[in-house]
């Protein structure tokens, strides 16, 4: 098969080509074409990504282009991981809402709206070209964030896509750890929109059958599940669930905000990491995933994508986390809308499992944010400083005009030469 890479100049391209290696018996790949418009960084990355294949005697072959139409070309799977503005982009979209009094983070807030309204309108470019010239079954899977908002687009024009993320498949493997068991014996009761969302359930097979250990593991081991999340325990103990670490920048808002105030963004501590994750990849004795990759925050990113792709591939059928069309699971969210929870995974797509109706107060939460996702999808297809304030002010982190109005025109001067309407 090909597989194509849109954004194959990403330090996390390793992280990829690794899993690739490890895992060719569940996806057997002839040919992976890495897409990227910065050639110096393709050149590192595509050499370190052969080098990798050859010393796993991985057979297939890595095809560096910044041509996307000859990258997507025949391709059977298109993952896309690309960052509009890099590093740079982002460590506005970590500063800029700080102005205001709110937490600045790539996908959450104002930051992750203005990622949106960079990233919509390339992605939705990329997946013309795959429409164009890729296989006509071909999927689509995306790792772009915001992954909720850009699925949405690309479901929109018709596209097949699933969207991917890789705090479920986190979640999985550390309790998988907690409990000494394998990570296949684990089934999340993972719920809500991309990273906006709790475990509600954490069933485990053993001999006599599954059983939900969440609610013995709260109570016993609270205190170690709650500094996985970095949120307090009393917190878990009330909601009966964990929460992603994404949910701190809403429980714990004004604790993150005066961290962040306090050090340097992650955008610069990421550049950090990548100047060394360049330096290892340009050495020509390397040939292994360097541990400098552990730093970045997409661990088990490779495997999900694996076990993703081999699914859409080859009609397996398992369970796992995606996003996808909300198509009635949560009755309360338009079908239409992305959500994220445990699907079945057949060579036709992806079908939600069941989903417990939510509480009242994750409800709420979910609603809202989804209010908001939809304003935010809205202005980055069509443009407007009307509808940027419009989705600004839906966000429950903003709420107040005159706050989204300040963040509105913080977030368009900041943004203007990605953004194209502006
Ligand atoms: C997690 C999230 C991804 C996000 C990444 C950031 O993996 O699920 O959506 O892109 O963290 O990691 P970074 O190393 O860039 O901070
Ligand atoms: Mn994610
Ligand atoms: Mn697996």
């Amino acid at each position: 098969m090909k597989l194509t890479v849109i954004g194959g100049g990403s330090t996390y391209t390793p992280e990829l080509i690794d899993g690739f290696a490890r895992l060719r018996e569940q996806l057997p790949i002839d040919e992976v074409w890495l897409v990227d418009p910065d050639e110096e960084r393709l050149g590192l990355v595509g050499g370190m990504s052969a080098r990798m294949f050859r010393a796993a005697g991985h057979p297939g072959r890595v095809v560096p282009t910044s041509d996307l139409v000859a990258g997507v070309s025949d391709a059977d799977a298109v993952l896309i991981q690309l960052r509009v503005g890099g590093q740079d982009a982002r460590k506005g979209d970590e500063t800029f809402p700080h102005d205001c009094g709110c937490i600045g983070q790539e996908t959450t807030g104002p930051g992750g709206f203005a990622k949106a309204l960079r990233t919509v309108p390339v992605v939705l470019r990329v997946a013309e070209a795959v429409r164009k010239h890729a296989k006509p079954d071909a999927w689509i899977i995306d790792f772009t964030n915001p992954v909720g908002i850009v699925t949405r687009a690309l479901l929109n024009e018709g596209h097949r896509a699933v969207g991917l993320c890789n705090v479920a498949i986190g979640f999985q493997r550390h309790f998988a750890g907690m409990l000494g068991v394998a990570p296949h014996d684990v089934r999340l009761g993972h719920v809500g929109l991309n990273h906006l969302t709790w475990e509600r359930s954490v069933n485990v097979t053993g001999t006599n059958g599954e059983r939900d250990v969440l609610p013995e593991l709260l109570s016993t081991r609270g205190a170690e599940l709650a500094e996985h999340t970095e949120l307090p325990p009393a917190l878990l103990e009330l909601l009966h669930c964990v929460p992603s670490y994404y949910l701190r920048y809403y429980y714990a808002h004004d604790e993150v905000l005066r961290e962040q105030l306090g050090e340097p963004t992650r955008a610069e501590a990421v550049q950090e990491v990548e100047r060394a994750l360049l330096a290892i990849y340009a050495d020509e004795r390397e040939d292994t995933k360097p541990g400098e990759l552990e730093k970045r925050g997409g661990a088990y990113y490779s495997e999900a994508a694996v076990d993703l792709i081999a699914s859409l591939n080859t009609n397996r059928g398992d369970v796992q986390v995606v996003n996808l069309r909300n198509a009635g699971s949560i009755p309360f969210l338009p079908d239409d809308h992305v959500i994220e929870v445990p699907a079945t995974v057949t060579a036709s797509g992806v079908t939600a499992l069941p989903v417990e109706p939510l509480p009242v107060d994750l409800a709420g939460l979910v609603e809202h944010v989804a209010g908001y996702e939809r304003l935010a999808l809205d202005a980055a297809v069509n443009g407007g400083r009307e509808r940027v304030l419009r989705a600004m002010m839906a966000h429950p982190l903003v709420q107040q005009f005159e706050r989204a109005e300040k963040l509105t025109d913080l977030l368009i001067a900041g943004n203007r030469e990605h953004l194209p309407w502006a």
